[in-house]
């Protein structure tokens, strides 16, 4: 950690008491002219403090923004997120985590924005991502797997973002397959995972993920008021999108170090339980067509089990399902 990340470290752990000046130049043997220099860089950076003669120095305020050194003191991993670029706009995180992975940088970067001016979705649909009030990341990943068990990671990624936004906000958020994260029905959270696969391997994959944290009702165009909600209008709060976006990051490098692990099976056991379309019945809408049915589990590939009326088990591995 730099200086200056060592001593906002110290001044998060006060919890908004003063650290005096002596105590800081101490802690971090660097002189009093030092500690002032370093407060002042953190000032920079949208951090706020109060400095009082004898008492020394008060956390007031955090920036508004997903600010890098409170990312990198919040996160709890060794890999992901340690290498991540900020961008104030982009067109979509997804094509710069692309060039990343081109350019060879290894597993777990992660490209955050503001902003997107051409958010994706899946299904080629735009995702809706106005500066300030989401997080719009993606994370790549470089799986030793098969294509056919990428679908796995798409259900490991909604577990991540389901148990770190229940976590976070406190709110009842559950998965509609295969990774919405709702609450009370509407969509809070999106994630698309492309992968780029040479001879039936996989090379790597991005996971993009879409977080609709401090939305006020009025923030929606028309369209997605009805079926888009964010976890403030859910929880009537505020939530710390640099602490999110940690959990977040947290919560994928655990599961995804546990599927590398253990397999697929307490991934699977994770998302049922999570899950709001198990037992359900269900609509599902692909290119091959409808098929009605309810909602019985995930097979060992990740497909969803769907038991039709006439008690025909049938695997759905892409789509979009309804109810
Ligand atoms: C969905 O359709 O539900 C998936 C939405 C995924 C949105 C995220 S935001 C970060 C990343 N960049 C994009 O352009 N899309 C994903």
């Amino acid at each position: 950690m730099t200086k200056h990340e060592d001593l906002l470290h110290m001044l998060l752990n006060a919890e908004g008491r003063f650290v005096s000046g002596e105590e800081i130049s101490r802690n971090l043997s660097i002189s009093r002219t030092a500690v002032w220099k370093h407060v002042n860089k953190l000032r920079d950076m949208g951090y706020e403090f109060e400095a009082v003669s004898r008492k020394g120095y008060r956390l007031v305020t955090k920036p508004d923004s997903i600010d890098a050194t409170g990312l990198q003191l919040a996160l709890d991993t060794t890999v992901f997120g340690r290498k991540a670029v900020f961008l104030a706009s982009t067109l979509s995180t997804q094509g710069d985590v692309l060039k990343l992975a081109e350019q060879g940088q290894a597993e777990g970067a992660v490209v955050i924005a503001e902003e997107q001016t051409g958010g994706r979705g899946r299904f080629g649909r735009q995702w809706f991502s106005p500066p300030g009030k989401g997080i719009w990341m993606s994370v790549l990943l470089r799986p030793d797997l098969p294509l056919q068990h990428t679908p796995q990671l798409t259900l490991l990624t909604g577990v991540a973002v389901c148990r770190a936004v229940r976590a976070c906000s406190g709110a009842d958020a559950g998965i509609k397959w295969p990774n919405d994260v709702l609450i009370d029905g509407r969509k809070v959270c999106g994630i698309l995972l492309e992968s780029t696969v040479e001879d039936h391997e996989v090379r790597y994959c991005i996971a993009g993920i879409g977080v609709d944290v401090n939305f006020d009702p009025e923030d929606y165009p028309e369209d997605l008021t009805t079926i888009a909600t964010s976890l403030k209008m859910e929880t009537g709060q505020s939530v710390d999108r640099t602490k999110l976006t940690a959990a977040i990051l947290t919560e994928l490098e655990q599961l995804y170090f546990l599927y590398q692990k253990e397999g697929f099976g307490v991934i699977s056991a994770l998302w049922e339980a999570l899950s709001v379309s198990m037992n359900r019945e269900i609509t599902v809408t692909n290119p091959h067509g409808v098929i009605e049915g309810k909602a019985i589990g995930l097979d060992p590939s990740g497909a969803l089990v769907v038991e039709k009326r006439d008690g025909e088990h049938t695997l759905i591995i892409s789509g979009e399902i309804s109810w």
